[in-house]
């Protein structure tokens, strides 16, 4: 897939009908947004379009309402952030791209900006409607795209839209396929690509495709168990995914038959359950992964594990990494993908840290600025390391 994709800044905006597709999927609680970190990624292109005087509506998603219009997802609280962030008003939409929308667009003034209400409110959103994306363009001149985070949708507003007017990245966008991209593409070597998360099948051709570009794959959190029931060690009561076995043994040959070193933990967190709830106290004893007692399951890596993940990290010049590396809700049950994210933290190698469970750890460490990217994207950026075409992405202009 070619990334090189016109921006913004390769479009004369000065006056136009800017549509902005932004990832405005907030978490929210009691109607307040607890993390407007992705709001905050977006400020610089929305600056960038007010600056130039361009007229900009703005849209996105949030939740999955599946057509119904859901008032505790409207998009409301979103516009109220950006004005305060912008430090001028944002002109809410009562709908996506009906009456009131149309005749909002149709009086903005240059460097006026304006949100349009929750794109999924409408069913053809999610089914790419040509209709929904003809009536979104019809408000606009230009579509820029700076929604990385749903970049692997083929939605009316991420894709769709760009059959009608002429598509560009915002800076959001670019920023996130510049970093991965290089990171995949032209990677500085030693490459080591860090994964976790709960299963194998989550991963699959992520595992794949990363083992043909880096020189070291490390696997923690659940799906190393699988990968070690795969070398014939009984793993107790720990997840396995039994139908993916065979699927392991493939990929620990395919990393033999390429000299990639791949890492799987040596010890283990085990309890004799999962704790319930979540974050629940839980006693935890820590034994080598070719001793797991049949009564045990391994829910966090062990601290040699996290040793020697460190160390290949820190010697590494690249890292990327997308999982945890165990059960990281529960403080216990942390300690390994608190290990990592320091590693990643004190490495000076270019890191990336994929979204979702890892990034939200690095955030919650106060590590942020000591990572050299965070992507927005959780099912964006995974899809991204699995090298797969985006939509939101393929469908802007080439440069
Ligand atoms: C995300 O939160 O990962 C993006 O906003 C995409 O949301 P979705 O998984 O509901 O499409």
């Amino acid at each position: 897939m070619n990334y090189n994709k016109k921006s913004i800044e390769d479009i004369e905006v000065a006056g136009k009908r800017v549509l902005c597709r932004c990832d405005f999927n907030v978490p929210t609680k009691d109607g307040k947004i607890t993390s407007d970190k992705r709001i905050v990624a977006a400020m610089p292109t929305i600056e960038y379009l007010v600056s130039k005087g361009a007229k900009v509506i703005l849209c996105s998603h949030m939740g999955k309402p599946k057509g119904e219009w859901k008032p505790e997802l409207s998009l409301k609280v979103v516009a109220q952030r950006i004005s305060e962030l912008l430090g001028k008003e944002v002109v809410m939409a009562a709908d996506v791209a009906g009456e009131d929308a149309q005749a909002k667009a149709a009086a903005l003034q240059n460097g006026d900006v304006m949100l349009l209400e929750n794109t999924r409110y409408i069913k053809g959103e999610t089914k790419n409607d040509p209709e929904l994306s003809k009536a979104l363009a019809s408000m606009a001149d230009i579509f820029v795209n700076d929604a990385f985070g749903t970049a692997h949708r083929a939605h009316s507003s991420t894709a769709g839209v760009a059959d009608y007017l002429p598509a560009v990245s915002g800076y959001l966008v670019q920023k996130e396929v510049s970093i991965m991209g290089k990171a995949l593409a032209n990677p500085e070597r030693p490459f080591v690509a860090i994964l976790g998360g709960a299963k194998v099948s989550d991963k699959l051709n992520v595992i794949n495709n990363l083992l043909e570009k880096v020189d070291t794959l490390i696997i923690g959190g659940g799906m190393a168990y699988t990968f070690l029931a795969a070398q014939g060690y009984s793993v107790g009561k720990s997840l396995v995914d039994n139908e993916k076995l065979d699927y392991c043994k493939e990929m620990m040959a395919k990393a033999q038959a390429k000299g990639v070193n791949l890492l799987l933990p040596v010890d283990t967190a085990v309890a004799g359950s999962f704790p319930n709830p979540i974050d629940a106290e839980i006693p935890v004893s820590y034994v080598d992964c070719t001793n797991i007692p049949d009564d045990q399951m391994g829910l966090d890596i062990g601290p040699k594990a996290c040793e020697a993940f460190a160390a290949a990290a820190k010697s590494a010049k690249t890292v990327v990494w997308n999982g945890p590396m165990g059960v990281f809700e529960n403080p216990t049950l942390a300690k390994g993908t608190v290990a990592v994210a320091q590693a990643l933290a004190d490495s000076d190698a270019v890191t990336i840290v994929g979204g979702g469970d890892s990034a939200a750890a690095c955030e919650q460490l106060g590590f942020a600025d000591k990572i050299t990217h965070i992507s927005t994207g959780g099912g964006a950026s995974l899809e991204f390391l699995e090298g797969l075409e985006l939509p939101g992405i393929a469908c802007l202009q080439d440069k």
